[in-house]
């Protein structure tokens, strides 16, 4: 895959998954940054320190660009609450971020996309399309950046602008292990997993790339799990 000369966003890029996923693409020759509330930790990608809950913040980062090839909309965090336990305070976080962030990167980003005639690719969860009843806020938020990954694939499909969406399973990230805070219950998860192990962050950036690139041309609108096999689990599987 080749990404010479090509601007690369992405959002949540100074860790776990989004990192890989900058990684990958510097490899392939592209020109990262990050728009993200934390810091990078590795030189490579250029940094834009920006809160996506904040739209003036995304208007400030994105007018330094003149055209974006790839946007990667990965940004977003996890709380475990049940229904009843949530305050408003954290409803509001959580949609906030994952979903009302990613639709105003998207908005603000989108004029800029069309001028390379690029592609948008959105982290979910399989948490969007299975229910974890510990997490309710979080699954309603990832099952509505799947939603809008269908209108807007099909909004943009006839500008040959894609736009795919990645749920990634179980991957070792900060996020992961904020909940998972030890190795036997780590173990015990990847032990739940098809393919028994947690995902890397890696994994979901080898799929992440190959969506942007031109083998994925004719790919729009497509619903990616990577997660090892989890999202075939079911009430008999159990
Ligand atoms: N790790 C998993 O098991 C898993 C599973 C499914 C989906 N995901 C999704 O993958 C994405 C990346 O998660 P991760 O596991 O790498 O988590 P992570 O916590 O390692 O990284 C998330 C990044 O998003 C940034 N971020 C958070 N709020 C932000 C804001 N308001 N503005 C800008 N940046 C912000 C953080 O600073 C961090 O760098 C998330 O959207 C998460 O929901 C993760």
């Amino acid at each position: 895959m080749e990404f010479r000369n090509k601007i690369v966003v992405v959002t949540g890029g100074s860790s776990g998954i989004g990192q890989a996923i900058c990684d990958e693409f510097s490899g392939f020759g592209a020109e990262v940054f990050v728009l993200d509330v934390k810091p990078l930790s590795s030189s490579g990608p250029k940094y834009c320190h920006v809160d996506i809950r904040d739209e003036q913040q995304i208007r400030n980062a994105l007018g330094e660009f003149e055209a974006i090839d790839v946007l990667v909309n990965c940004a977003g965090v996890y709380i475990q609450k049940y229904v009843e336990e949530t305050t408003k305070e954290e409803l509001d976080f959580i949609v906030d971020t994952n979903l009302k962030g990613t639709y105003l990167v998207i908005k603000n980003a989108l004029p800029l996309v069309r001028k390379a005639q690029g592609s948008i690719i959105n982290i979910s969860s399989g948490l969007g399309i299975a229910p974890e009843l510990s997490s309710p806020a979080y699954c309603a938020t990832k099952a509505g950046i799947i939603m809008l990954t269908k209108v807007l694939a099909q909004q943009l499909a006839s500008e040959g602008i894609r736009v795919n969406v990645v749920l990634p399973g179980p991957i070792d990230t900060p996020l992961l292990r904020n909940s998972l805070t030890s190795d036997d219950e780590m173990k015990a998860y990847a032990d739940l997993n098809p393919m028994k192990r947690i995902g890397k962050p890696i994994d979901v950036a080898n799929v992440v790339t190959f969506l942007a690139s031109a083998k994925a041309e004719f790919v729009t609108g497509g619903i990616y799990s990577v997660d090892g096999g989890e999202s075939t689990s079911s009430l008999y599987s159990k």
